[in-house]
């Protein structure tokens, strides 16, 4: 892949507008993002996996609302998120696509590094994620928050974003990647853009790709349980995970890993407030995972 933009040409951080100037040098990008925060631009980062839909089209858009900003959007397959039985090699790969739903949303820089430029021949280090990295998601893919993490503070590190926008569909992720940069003093800003889902109702992901259409009316059941779990917030914790479970348990194809209802930063639910109800199944072998607020207590009540 050959970078093509004026930077290459020697002419410094600018653009050519309508264009996406893509790196697949950690050094290259970022020398690029030093130059344009010399000249006062703010570094917006989107992390990817490519398969771009509809979700990460939205968080794109809200990349290029910084004022001022430059929207880098990385596309990379990370394969330490992956187990050894996971879908790493037939994850969705799209790259034409990709690269032109970026052009489309405005995003001025893609990075697109091959595992060997990111990860070099002999990788020792990777960020722990704490005790949260072994809950929920953790608990059924041991060390996948381990290479989240550690890919995400590499991109961090190379680009040095002011801001770095994640879907809150993997709520799990986006807490512990907030508590990462806190934590570590990366110096990036992490925020959570609300889940994009179908008018059905059904979350985005790439992995639905792989649902067949009986297999996609099952996980519908996914978005069903989150929304009559919330409607029960005000009778409380139990009534809003005993009306999710029923709807979960009237889908046959669906095979349950965990419903749970936590704080909104993961820890143990609150009696009453804000809390957070995530679901994880299988359905025909494809893991799909899924969250929504809840109001529990007197703040879920009907106005
Ligand atoms: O959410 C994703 O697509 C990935 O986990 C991320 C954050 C790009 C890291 O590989």
């Amino acid at each position: 892949m050959t970078p093509k933009s004026a930077y290459d040409a020697g002419a410094g951080p600018g653009f050519t507008p309508g264009e996406v100037t893509v790196h697949e040098q950690p050094a290259e990008l970022a020398k690029v993002t030093r130059a344009l925060r010399g000249t006062g631009r703010k570094i917006t980062l989107v992390p990817t996996m490519g398969s771009l839909h509809e979700g990460h089209r939205e968080l794109i858009r809200r990349a290029r609302r910084v004022s001022g900003g430059v929207t880098v959007v990385s596309n990379f397959v990370n394969p330490l998120q992956f187990g050894p039985d996971e879908d790493f090699e037939r994850y969705p790969r799209s790259w034409e696509s990709d690269v032109e739903a970026c052009r489309q949303e405005g995003a001025e820089l893609v990075f697109a590094p091959s595992t060997e430029a990111l990860y070099g021949p002999d990788p020792q280090i990777t960020v722990n994620p704490g005790p949260l990295g072994d809950q929920l998601e953790g608990a059924s893919r041991p060390g996948h928050f381990a290479g989240v993490l550690t890919v995400v503070a590499k991109l961090f590190g190379i680009m040095r974003p002011d801001l770095a926008l994640f879907g809150e569909k993997d709520y799990q992720q986006l807490v512990l990647l907030r508590r990462m940069a806190h934590e570590l003093h990366l110096g990036t800003a992490v925020q959570g853009i609300p889940v994009v889902r179908e008018s059905d109702g059904l979350a985005l992901s790439s992995r639905n790709a792989y649902l067949a259409s009986e297999q996609r009316g099952a996980a519908l059941a996914l978005s069903a349980a989150l929304a009559a779990g919330a409607h029960a917030g005000a009778s409380g914790a139990d009534a809003v995970l005993e009306a999710a479970r029923g709807v979960l348990e009237t889908e046959p194809l669906l095979e349950l890993d965990y419903l749970e209802l936590r704080d909104t930063e993961l820890g143990p639910a609150p009696a009453e407030g804000e809390a957070r109800l995530l679901v994880a199944a299988t359905v025909g072998g494809t893991r799909l995972i899924d969250n929504a607020l809840v109001l529990l207590g007197s703040s879920g009540a009907p106005e």
